[in-house]
């Protein structure tokens, strides 16, 4: 156990471009100093300027905002300015996206966990420390490699080990302040584990883990500061440890299956999910589709309301394959004459079939939906029964919807087609279904390779109406 830990802010740290070195800029620096490095030395290098130095640099001007990324900004805009803080533009909150595996909360800040697996705020994006209004730093893509870069050119340079954190400033959930955080490690272990250990009264410890590289990054934050201080790089000695060069800093982040903090599944992935699915009618990729995906999804799709709870929905699944080709092919010979009877011109029929026909015979999975009127309550009266026969309607409709939402939840795209409604005879025909089958829509499903642009919606003015006394 260490008595006394120096830290020490090294001087003359010039502004990092593209392409320094920044153990020869080390090097530069101790020298200068008379500082000696030795033997189990630590060095604590701010992020901004190991991105700096290997060009994680990125131009906001270069940034195409996403659908996604434009939602988020109008939703969290009104937070932004309740909190009076900055509101983010569209260019940002894509790159945020970019750089995240999940977005955990949109407020008025965004936490999203980073491709590493760190969850922070903003993804580590930040604007402050670079030149030019639109520049960025990003994190590096993997801090640990560029610690043990510097840490082994610096091997090479004074032939000590001398271990390397990279540190960043994260905010935490339940305390105000940023404190200083390792993001990238080389020669230290991330945690010291006390299991096993006594305390001071012989009891054995059960449970103690120390976030030691947190604790030396969070002691460096002390003297490197975050605005224009100017001190990036914190040189530690003193602190005891066992230098580790398999060291990871993967090993700090809590499981997720035993992370108690994070929420398993927050609003915003409802809202996402609601305002991301589109009607896919491009290109699929050729990516296979898992159909365990797709049972997972129409066994969602089970738990839509439906009229007496009558459940009258029915799903087909149809694979690529020559029974898909030939029920298509009949359908389309049906579309092609209804089409001549009403007098559309050649050029007009052979748009309106090929439109759809590449679509049904190409995408990974096609969906049929039939509402099984055997189901249906029927009673005396024909306007009862018509009723009866829209509320089941109505009732397969929440379920294809609940489908195309589940669907879209599993990143898979996916358009509803109502063409089976103009060939019901041929695909009971075709397929062999039971009768009491109504063939009521198609979907086409698989992964997408294009990305949709968003049509026009009506305004909620539009479409909202309220009635008073
Ligand atoms: C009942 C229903 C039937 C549809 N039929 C077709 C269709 O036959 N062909 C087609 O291209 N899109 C069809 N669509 C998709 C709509 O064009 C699409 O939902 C609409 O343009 C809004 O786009 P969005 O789903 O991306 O928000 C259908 C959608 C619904 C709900």
């Amino acid at each position: 156990m260490s008595e006394r830990v120096n830290l020490i802010a090294l001087k003359g740290i010039p502004k990092i471009k593209p392409g320094d070195n920044l153990a020869n800029i080390i090097i530069d620096s101790v020298s200068k100093s008379n500082i000696i490095l030795e033997e189990g030395d630590i060095l604590v290098i701010a992020q901004s300027i190991v991105s700096k130095s290997r060009g994680f640099l990125v131009d906001l001007n270069k940034i195409e905002p996403s659908d996604y990324a434009n939602m988020l900004h109008e939703s969290m805009k009104p937070l932004a300015t309740k909190e009076n803080i900055p509101i983010k533009d569209p260019q940002i909150i894509q790159l945020i996206l970019n750089e995240s595996n999940e977005v955990i909360r949109a407020s008025h800040v965004m936490i999203v966990e980073t491709k590493h697996g760190f969850v922070c705020a903003n993804a580590g994006i930040d604007r402050s420390n670079v030149e030019g209004d639109n520049m960025v730093t990003l994190l590096p893509e993997n801090p640990d490699e560029e610690a043990t870069k510097i840490k082994d050119d610096l091997k090479n340079l004074v032939h000590k080990n001398i271990a390397v954190i990279i540190s960043d400033s994260f905010g935490r959930p339940f305390r105000r302040g940023a404190i200083g955080v390792a993001i990238g490690l080389s020669g230290i272990d991330a945690v010291l584990d006390k299991r096993g250990k006594y305390d001071l009264y012989g009891k054995e410890l059960k449970s103690t883990i120390i976030g030691q590289v947190d604790n030396l990054a969070s002691a460096a934050q002390l003297i490197m500061g975050e605005a224009d201080e100017g001190f990036p790089i914190v040189l530690i000695k003193g602190y005891e440890f066992e230098i580790n060069n398999q060291a990871k800093i993967s090993s700090i982040i809590r499981e997720r299956n035993s992370d108690l903090f994070r929420e398993k599944k927050s609003d915003i992935d409802v809202i996402k999910t609601l305002k991301a699915r589109r009607s896919y009618k491009l290109g699929f990729s050729s990516k296979e589709v898992d159909e365990e995906l797709i049972r997972e999804c129409i066994d969602l799709s089970r738990w839509a309301p439906s009229a007496h709870n009558g459940q009258f929905w029915r799903y087909i699944i149809l694979s690529k394959g020559a029974k898909r080709n030939q029920l298509i092919n009949r359908m389309n010979e049906k579309l092609k004459k209804d089409l001549i009877n009403e007098g559309k011109s050649e050029s007009t029929i052979k748009l309106k079939i090929e439109k759809t026909r590449n679509q049904f015979l190409n995408s990974p999975y096609l969906i049929l939906l039939c509402l099984d009127k055997h189901d249906l309550e029927l009673h005396e009266g024909d306007e009862r029964n018509l009723n009866e026969l829209f509320m089941g309607i109505q009732s397969i409709s929440s379920s294809a919807t609940y489908l195309l939402l589940a669907l879209e939840s599993k990143k898979l795209s996916s358009c509803w087609y109502c063409a089976p409604l103009f060939a019901k005879k041929i695909i009971r025909r075709e397929l062999n279904l039971p009768e009491s089958y109504i063939p009521m829509a198609f979907f086409t499903v698989g992964y997408p390779l294009d990305v949709p642009k968003a049509p026009f919606r009506k305004n909620l003015d539009d479409i909202l109406f309220k009635i008073e006394d």
